[in-house]
């Protein structure tokens, strides 16, 4: 059985409630028709319900860029898995390198995290990728084992569909350097031998693995070509509705 793409539009800390409520009109537009792909956004948790307003009833599909693993508590500045669900949120990106890097987010922490999310409905695409350094000392594969294996300790997947990767190098995100298809494949096939290794032979193959990092109009067709490739979390290019309905758009 193919996969079915998945274009994924994270919005980071962008757009006020107006921008939010115009872009997510201009994806819900672009999104008519489509049958044969996923299609989903992540704006900030502020515009989550302006959004849902204007993706309800479309087939555009709405993400947190991060989730809480319990259902209520002191928790200051955290957003738990049913507040989500309540606004009409079915994904949530976690362990963004942005998460990793910046606010010092665990594999330990971000395991959590995908497991309280999957515990309340909510699909985790988790995010995970080298730096140039590692990429430059040979540790890329060591990397990529350790943040998959790390983020899904324990995480059993009933359906295929509960649960989506994204391959993100960090220097590639927002740098405008793309990895080469043959490295974005490379990658790819070595994280599908991963969940191979992991999960029932069913469920690894339809896992859909997305690449993120600089995708953009000009380079989402080649990605997408290869074949474990299976969609794209697009940060930038998101954000201009003419970018990001190319990239919807893409042709394999
Ligand atoms: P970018 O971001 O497309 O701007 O490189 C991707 C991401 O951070 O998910």
């Amino acid at each position: 059985m193919p996969r079915i793409p998945l274009i994924a539009g994270n919005w980071k800390m962008y757009t006020s409630l107006a921008e939010a409520r115009t872009l997510a009109g201009a994806v819900v537009s672009a999104c008519k028709g489509l049958t044969d792909r996923e299609v989903m956004i992540a704006p900030p948790f502020t515009a989550l319900a302006t959004v849902a307003e204007v993706v309800r009833g479309s087939q555009v599909r709405l993400a947190a860029q991060n989730v809480c693993w319990e259902e209520q508590g002191a928790f200051t500045g955290e957003i738990a898995p049913g507040m989500l669900r309540e606004l009409g949120c079915t994904m949530a990106i976690i362990g963004h390198s942005e998460r990793r890097q910046i606010f010092g987010e665990t594999d330990a922490l971000i395991n959590r995290r995908v497991a309280g999310a999957m515990r309340f409905g909510i699909t985790p695409i988790l995010c995970f990728g080298e730096t140039l350094a590692e990429r430059e000392a040979g540790q890329t594969m060591a990397v990529l084992e350790r943040q998959v294996r790390a983020g899904l300790s324990g995480i059993a997947v009933a359906e295929p569909a509960n649960l989506v990767l994204a391959y993100e190098p960090v220097w590639a995100i927002g740098t405008g350097k793309t990895a080469s298809e043959e490295q974005a494949q490379e990658a790819h096939e070595f994280v599908r031998n991963l969940l191979l290794d992991m999960y029932e032979k069913s469920i690894a193959q339809q896992m859909r693995i997305l690449y993120g990092g600089s995708v953009n109009s000009g380079n989402v067709d080649a990605l997408l070509r290869q074949p474990d490739i299976d969609g794209a979390l697009v940060g930038g290019a998101s954000l201009k509705a003419d970018s990001f309905e190319r990239i919807i758009h893409f042709r394999q």
